[in-house]
């Protein structure tokens, strides 16, 4: 009798945590099949949808504190994994992660989602799909805000691989990911936790380098700063641990085949009002000629509708994170005005 009363209690203790952890978070997830594949989708709020598109080594989870942000100031913010991300399983081959069937998930998703129009927000690989988003379709975004990589515009003689391999060497990092299952296998020596420790608290203007024959993570302990906890990371890594890493670095796999196919779209300028976003210290903004495209006229060239661009000082590549609330304003500061 005591037993089943206990039983009882702990039953209701149960339901009640798990509403105060629904209501105190909001942020609601689902399954949504785009494009032949099965999406996670993170979302709150009610409103016009903000759509956040996140990048390496990263998930839905990335933009937690946008989406609260935003879905409290009247905006509906839906931010997916990514195919091959996270919980939108499974790992798809190289030639199934172009440009073209990523940004083919997110026209799915916009139509799931019941909208003609959407503004969108990307970070890192985020902001290159954003980028092809808005050239493949500007009938579906009101306005882009992009933070950290800035527009490369397409090169019709130069192959990404082989450019990135002559400016920075063999041990680039994207030069290090080519290679089918090595990366992963180097990642798996490693833990988990580990591996995402060094890449998301990277605050290095240089190149990110991976030298050969050490392991990834041998020059840890990393220190983890205020705006990323022990249980932040270990969201991320149970994830990983799941999915793998193969989906995402396929990513970077699939970067000349991407620019084979986007021939069509050479010197295509960007016709939706931009606002650009970048910390000092990103390593993309320190790459050679960034900081000449962005402040010169290169910029302004190729996508004429750009508003606005910020640069927050003292900040890394993870500028959402690292200022959170900061980056939030200056998203809804923009997006506001449509
Ligand atoms: C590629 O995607 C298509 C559907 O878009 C699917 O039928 C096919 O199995 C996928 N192939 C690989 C190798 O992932
Ligand atoms: C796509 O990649 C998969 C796995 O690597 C391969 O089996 C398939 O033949 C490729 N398809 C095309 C059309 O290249
Ligand atoms: C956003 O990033 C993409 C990807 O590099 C770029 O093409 C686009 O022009 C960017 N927009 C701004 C304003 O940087
Ligand atoms: C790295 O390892 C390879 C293969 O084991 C070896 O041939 C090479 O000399 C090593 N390089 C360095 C710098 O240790
Ligand atoms: C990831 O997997 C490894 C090995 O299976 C395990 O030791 C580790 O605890 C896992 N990490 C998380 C955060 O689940």
């Amino acid at each position: 009798m005591m037993e089943d009363m206990k039983q009882k209690l702990l039953i209701i203790l149960m339901v009640y945590a798990l509403f105060q952890l629904k209501t105190s978070e909001g942020i609601e997830h689902r399954m949504v099949y785009v494009n032949g594949i099965n999406m996670h989708v993170a979302e709150e709020g009610q409103g016009p949808v903000v759509l956040l598109i996140h990048g390496f080594p990263e998930l839905w989870y990335t933009w937690r504190h946008q989406i609260v942000s935003l879905a409290a100031k009247g905006f509906r913010a839906v931010a997916p994994d990514l195919r091959g991300y996270g919980d939108t399983k499974p790992s798809t081959a190289v030639n199934n992660s172009t440009y073209f069937h990523i940004v083919g998930d997110l026209i799915a998703l916009i139509d799931n989602l019941g909208v003609e129009k959407v503004f969108v927000v990307g970070h890192d690989w985020g902001a290159v799909i954003a980028w092809y988003l808005c050239l493949f379709r500007p009938d579906k975004v009101k306005a882009l805000v992009n933070l950290s990589v800035v527009f490369q515009p397409r090169n019709p003689s130069r192959k990404p691989i082989e450019t990135l391999r002559a400016i920075y060497g063999n041990d680039y990092y994207i030069i290090r990911f080519q290679e089918p299952g090595k990366m992963e296998a180097e990642f798996a020596q490693c833990s988990t936790a580990n591996v995402l420790k060094k890449l998301l608290t990277y605050h290095n203007p240089g190149p990110f380098i991976i030298p050969r024959n050490t392991s990834f993570s041998s020059d840890g302990p990393y220190h983890l700063p205020s705006w990323l906890s022990e249980e932040d990371v270990n969201y991320y890594a149970r994830k990983y641990n799941q999915t793998g890493f193969t989906g995402a670095l396929n990513y970077y796999r699939a970067l000349d085949l991407n620019w084979e196919l986007t021939a069509a779209w050479t010197g295509k300028k960007v016709e939706i009002p931009v606002k650009f976003i970048v910390g000092d210290l990103d390593l993309t903004y320190n790459s050679p000629g960034t900081k000449e495209f962005i402040h010169g006229d290169g910029f302004k060239s190729y996508v004429p509708f750009l508003e606005e661009v910020v640069v927050m000082k003292g900040v890394g590549h993870f500028i959402h994170e690292e200022r959170a609330d900061e980056t939030s304003a200056h998203i809804y500061n923009f997006i506001e005005k449509f």
